[in-house]
């Protein structure tokens, strides 16, 4: 069993690196509060006597070998930067709990078949470039140079600020993994919706992971004097993005399974008396099924081009990232589910609404997640919280998903190859 006080522990020192005065934690990628996370955490890992090295795309990975140098490694993984004001277990829960489990390992002796790497990714929240899963699309070989190009709020490119944090952009392709090199990918995360927490269960199996588009809205109308306009001849691009945000609202709701989400919102010119020329707004389009997602996309795209041709408006939508949704394998499923029945505990199936790295391993390797309960299903705030029990609940299984993955060699002998 893990040591459930010693991971408790970790979780609260790591919490303390980017703490804002407001409340969570801002933990940004290629920012010096990530770079002092990564710096934490890779002390853990020498602690649980792991090799520690960091990749092309600066993921920072744990490694225990395996009885067989050759055989595939079986990845555990998640990530260490936040979105702003985030909390405290998005992420660090399956970062530090992988490392938990190898640590136990070491101290118990065990030793496995396969060799097992801990990842802490780079970037998986995509908060500061709204380019997201950089260190997982490395591993997985899908990053490209053109993706470095997403700049951030200060017009810094992930290129720029990779160098800036020590890495050759243009050597990103040395970070992907071969298929044949990758056994499996598991993920221990919160859960971050109420199902959890509805079944009265600590834990869960993750059955597919919903696939986020972001898309940005750029809106062009008319700048004008707030009083000396009348109202049937303005070109307000503001009004238009409201109907529009307002259409995203009424045709994601349709279906009962696709989420939408407008997050972010500007206006420019700004000024009290000015009528906005331009507007612009972000959107987060989901759905398990991705001809489902397709659908509400083409219906949202058509209506926004309607309202903006009936207001004179110049409508332009500019893509930021499309994942494509991602089912769960059964070596995993049924890993975890073998580890549940170890444990005693009582298994229920979920899907994931969140993204998560896993989603970029489809075509790597087998990928799976479990989950545990989120109090009142909240996260992406300082509220976020999952009590000790279930992070404990949640390691242990980890622990076991991984043994049974990596193959526990019980007869562990010398020479053994
Ligand atoms: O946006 C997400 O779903 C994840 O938290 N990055
Ligand atoms: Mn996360
Ligand atoms: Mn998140």
């Amino acid at each position: 069993m893990i040591n459930q006080e010693r991971l408790w522990n970790r979780l609260a020192l790591l919490s303390e690196i980017g703490k804002v005065e407001s409340g969570g934690v801002t933990r940004l990628s290629f920012t010096p509060e990530e770079r002092r996370a990564k710096d934490l955490v890779a002390s853990f890992m020498i602690e649980a006597g792991l090799s520690v090295r960091e990749d092309a795309v600066g993921n920072l990975i744990g490694r225990k070998e395996g009885m067989r140098s050759d055989a595939p490694v079986v990845l555990v993984g998640s990530h260490v930067d936040s979105v702003f004001h985030g909390g405290n277990f998005d992420g660090p829960l399956g970062v530090l709990s992988g490392i938990e489990a190898l640590q136990v390992m070491n101290e118990q002796g065990i030793e496995t078949e396969h060799p097992i790497e801990v990842v802490a990714f780079t970037d998986e929240e995509g908060a500061r470039f709204s380019f997201g899963m950089i260190g997982s699309r490395g591993i997985a070989g899908t990053l490209t140079g053109e993706n470095l190009l997403s700049q951030d709020k200060q017009h810094v490119s992930i290129a720029e600020a990779m160098t800036a944090y020590g890495l050759d952009p243009n050597e990103i392709s040395k970070a992907a993994r071969k298929a044949e090199d990758v056994k499996a990918y598991v993920e221990l995360h919160i859960e971050q919706g109420k199902v959890l927490e509805g079944q009265n269960l600590s834990t869960g199996i993750v059955t597919g992971i919903a696939g986020p588009l972001w898309v940005k809205f750029i809106l062009d109308g008319e700048v004008g004097h707030a009083g000396a306009t009348p109202m049937a001849i303005r070109r307000d691009a503001l009004t238009a993005a409201a109907k529009i945000i307002v259409a995203i609202e009424t045709l994601a709701s349709k279906n009962g399974s696709t989420v939408g989400t407008v997050g972010q919102v500007g206006v420019k010119p700004g000024g009290i008396n000015i009528i906005p020329g331009r507007a612009e707004f972000s959107l987060d389009l989901r759905d398990i099924n991705e001809a489902v997602r397709d659908e509400v996309e083409k219906a949202i795209r058509e209506q926004a081009q309607q309202i903006c041709d009936a207001q004179g408006v110049k409508l332009e939508i500019e893509l930021l990232q499309r994942v494509a949704p991602a089912p769960c394998s059964d070596l995993v499923k049924d890993a975890a589910a073998a580890a549940f029945e170890k444990l005693g505990l009582e298994t229920s199936y979920l899907p994931s609404g969140a993204g998560h790295d896993g989603m970029q391993f489809m075509n790597l390797c087998p990928m799976g997640m479990l989950f545990i309960r989120s109090k009142d299903g909240i996260s992406h705030d300082p509220a976020e919280w999952s009590s000790k029990e279930d992070c404990t609940d949640g390691a242990n299984v980890l622990f076991h998903t991984v043994l049974e993955l990596a193959l526990q060699k019980t007869n562990a002998g010398v020479g053994q190859k």
